[in-house]
């Protein structure tokens, strides 16, 4: 009996063997004309934990060892990188044979609980999304920016009632609680309740929840694996319920012109409308709130810095007539806010050093990619092909010493600096923190202006130092997904500046 088993089991063991064996031998081959095809030994995941565990380590070794293009076997996917900046405008540029909406759609799809925008029942809903990004931009750009700073400002208003002496916080948990709050009702508008603030609350820390899990969820782990994300998922999206956003007061064009447009699909249910609305909530905050907290941490951390940012603030609301602190409100055009240059730098620095957001393409077709001088690569219908900017980021030909932050490094004789160079060339992609061509992020301006407002008023209100004395790593499980949030959170303490005389 026991041998017997035993030869079973021995029998089934050489039949999963050879199985390996020949999935090696007849796994996929390199045809002429296309990039080196790297496979790993790992049937299905192929080299995706290697890549998974350090992106950026993994493809320069790569590129060491096979040059600028290379096709990588990643969980049952084959993906191909292109390393060299100067050839990502090919990629960027063709629209038609290097589509993304398929790829991108299921994954949403999947993570958010809304019923796919490309199926033939939402005639041109998809199309119809993309329009509403106009008002992300333009006029309704500076409106919800206007409407920002007052929120940002209640809410500061509030902190400063607490910080009359050195109160102490955590600093992640600081940034979130007020970049979400402010982006919630800038967004969608107040809670009218007694208890609106607590709602936004509780909405914040079911996000929290729900977001911890979501790289699980865009690797395809099912969510009835995940613990209670799929019962927190459902009670987030149940807060967007029609009757719930039509107490909230005030609110955005880009939310209105949404829910208008929902309201034209018949074959949405409530329950989808809901999550639609839950899904454009995550995009606006789940990079924007790690996005503020690097940008302030370094800052704290260089005084330096930030002694040069705080008097370029310090000298436009002079100049413009304009008392700071608490108690008084800051206003500032467009213009005005676009002038600030040291700070836009210390923000696309932070942005530089925490960003992780891989770009990727689906293969529409069979077809060859022409490149620079001569060059192309041959292309497979079905394949990914993608840019994986941080390499970029932390080019030390590109940026001296990549691994420091320098709050100037965009800064040239006092104006913006966009001129960065590789091998003697002038780049035209040097900063892709918002991804790129047709995919890139339509909230870029809104995003940028939120954290420089944060900023604005956080060192216009308070004094404030880091009271713990360790340096922060990233937490790599969104490692290609966005912005790294931190490894662990850091203490730090602020008081309210004296009032002005
Ligand atoms: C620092 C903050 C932000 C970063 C780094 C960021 C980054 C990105 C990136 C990389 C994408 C493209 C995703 C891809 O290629 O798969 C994207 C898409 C998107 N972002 Fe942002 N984002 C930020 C803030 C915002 C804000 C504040 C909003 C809205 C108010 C927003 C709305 C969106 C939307 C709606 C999309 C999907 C666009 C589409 O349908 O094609 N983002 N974002
Ligand atoms: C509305 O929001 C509350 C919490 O604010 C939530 O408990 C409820 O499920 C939501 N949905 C509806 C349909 O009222
Ligand atoms: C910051 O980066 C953005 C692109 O992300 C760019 O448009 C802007 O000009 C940059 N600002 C400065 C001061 O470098």
């Amino acid at each position: 009996m026991a041998s017997c088993d035993l030869s079973l089991l021995c029998t089934s063991g050489l039949a999963i063997a050879t199985a390996l064996l020949l999935w090696a031998a007849i796994g996929r081959r390199r045809k002429a004309g296309e990039p080196p095809l790297i496979n790993g030994w790992i049937p299905f995941l192929g080299k995706a934990l290697s890549f998974m565990k350090d992106p950026s380590t993994f493809l320069l070794s790569q590129q060491q060892k096979f040059g600028n293009i290379f096709t990588i076997h990643l969980a049952g996917k084959y993906c191909t990188f292109f390393m060299d900046p100067f050839q990502f405008v090919y990629i960027v540029r063709n629209c038609k044979q290097l589509g993304f909406q398929e790829f991108a759609d299921k994954m949403i799809s999947r993570s958010f609980d809304v019923p796919s925008i490309l199926s033939t029942k939402f005639p041109e809903l998809n199309e119809n999304l993309h329009r509403m990004y106009q008002y992300l931009q333009g006029k309704s750009l500076d409106m919800l920016s206007e409407d920002m700073m007052k929120n940002l400002q209640q809410i500061f208003e509030r902190k400063c009632s607490q910080a009359t002496d050195w109160e102490a916080e955590k600093m992640y948990k600081f940034c979130c609680s007020v970049m979400f709050e402010a982006s919630f009702i800038t967004l969608y508008g107040r809670v009218p309740a007694a208890d609106g603030h607590k709602v936004i609350s509780e909405i914040r820390d079911k996000f929290t929840k729900f977001d911890a899990n979501f790289p699980y969820l865009v690797l395809g782990i099912p969510v009835e694996l995940l613990g209670a994300t799929k019962k927190v998922r459902k009670e987030l999206i149940r807060h967007f319920s029609y009757q719930n956003m039509t107490k909230w007061l005030g609110g955005s064009e880009v939310i209105q012109a949404r829910k208008d447009l929902f309201e034209k699909y018949e074959l949405l249910t409530v329950y989808d409308k809901a999550a639609h609305h839950f899904t454009f909530l995550w995009a606006s905050v789940a990079n924007t709130i790690p996005a503020t907290f690097w940008a302030m941490y370094y800052l704290l951390r260089h005084p330096e810095a930030l002694a040069v940012v705080r008097d370029e603030i310090d000298h436009l609301l002079q100049s413009t007539g304009q008392k700071k602190g608490p108690g008084y409100n800051i206003h500032l055009t467009r213009e005005q806010l676009d002038n600030l240059v040291y700070l836009e730098s210390a923000v696309n620095e932070s942005l530089r050093m925490c960003s992780s957001s891989i770009n990727l393409r689906l293969c529409q077709e069979d077809f060859i990619l022409k490149l620079d001088g001569n060059q192309k690569a041959t292309l497979r219908k079905g394949d990914l092909v993608a840019l994986y900017p941080p390499t970029l980021h932390m080019d030390p030909e590109v940026y001296e010493d990549p691994k420091e932050y320098k709050f100037d490094r965009y800064i040239e004789n006092g104006k913006k600096k966009t001129t960065f160079y590789k091998r003697g060339r002038k780049l035209k992609y040097f900063l892709m923190p918002f991804g790129s061509g047709s995919t890139k992020c339509p909230g870029r301006f809104f995003a940028v202006n939120e954290i420089k407002l944060f900023l604005i008023l956080f060192v216009t209100h308070f004094d404030a130092e880091i009271v713990e004395n360790k340096n922060l790593g990233f937490d790599n499980s969104r490692m290609g997904l966005g912005i790294l949030l931190p490894d662990s959170d850091i203490a730090f303490r602020y008081k309210i500046k004296s009032l002005e005389k």
